[in-house]
């Protein structure tokens, strides 16, 4: 598969909810082919900027420009994976697959095919026919990526796509990721909580502010650090000096949270 060429541009996101001010004046860059990670505290509008991004909801200003071309096998420019899966309990791995894949006019062999590659992509050829219930949460995790992986997006958009995870879930999914997103050839946003994931996929990590949303800093690394182990000095230095960068404005983000449920 081809690297994606498509790179996603944000030039001053602003946006609010009624009288909230949820963004202002966002910038983001997503190169071609790489992993941009975004991280801030809570409620600072990572999701709404992911949705922004989307195309899923307008924003108050600013604009969206996705740049480069798109694989002619495209069936969506861009697709999303979220905290959980959501799979039709109903149907098979394979067919939750191929609901990605029923609106578009594709011949029944072709579908079958692309079914098979994600599936492969994904570790999953031996669960085609297994029920979303017999899964556990990493390998649910596992066909949403596959799903999204079908269309042969051009941006992939993740929101916390192992949050939900155990923490050994978690770090067998987080070890494949890398990969399977650099295999896919995909540009790819991911939103996280988590420092150690954020330093170990991301190309570029974006650091915003407490809501209103801003961005406060740019990391960018050399390479992802994927497979380094969790106590390699590189990536503790790289949590280190991101956790500086938040810690005040988390700390903040929590004690608004505590007083506005009070
Ligand atoms: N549809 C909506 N209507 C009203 N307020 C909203 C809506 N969506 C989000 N908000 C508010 O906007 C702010 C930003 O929300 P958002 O979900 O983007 O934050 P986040 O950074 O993704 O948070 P988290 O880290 O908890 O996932 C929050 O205060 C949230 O309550
Ligand atoms: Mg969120």
């Amino acid at each position: 598969m081809t690297v994606s060429s498509v790179r996603l541009t944000a030039r001053g996101i602003c946006h609010g909810f009624h009288t909230l001010s949820v963004l202002e004046g966002v910038d983001l860059d997503a190169a071609p082919g790489e992993v941009t990670v975004l991280v801030g505290p809570s409620g600072c509008g990572k999701s709404t900027l992911l949705g922004i991004l989307g195309g899923l909801l307008k924003p108050d200003a600013g604009e969206v420009r996705m740049d480069g071309s798109l694989s002619p096998d495209c069936l969506n420019p861009i697709t999303y994976i979220f905290q959980d899966a959501s799979l039709l309990p109903w149907r098979s791995v394979a067919g939750n697959v191929s609901l990605a894949l029923e609106d578009s006019r594709l011949p029944r062999a072709e579908r079958a095919g692309r079914i098979a590659e994600v599936l492969a992509q994904t570790g999953l050829s031996d669960f085609a026919r297994a029920w979303p219930r017999q899964l556990s949460g990493g390998m649910r995790q596992r066909v949403g990526i596959a799903r999204a992986l079908a269309v042969h997006p051009g941006v992939l958009l993740m929101d916390e796509p192992l949050s939900a995870l155990d923490a050994q879930s978690r770090a067998l999914l987080l070890d494949d990721f890398a990969a399977l997103i650099a295999r896919a050839g995909v540009t790819c946003v991911y939103v996280t909580h988590n420092l150690a994931e954020a330093v170990l996929l991301g190309h570029k990590i974006v650091v915003l502010s407490r809501r209103p949303g801003r961005v406060q800093a740019t990391l960018a690394l050399r390479r992802p650090l994927v497979g380094r182990h969790i106590e390699d000095p590189d990536l503790v230095a790289l949590q280190h000096q991101l956790w500086d960068l938040i810690r005040d404005d988390a700390a903040r983000a929590e004690r608004e949270i505590a007083d506005a449920a009070d």
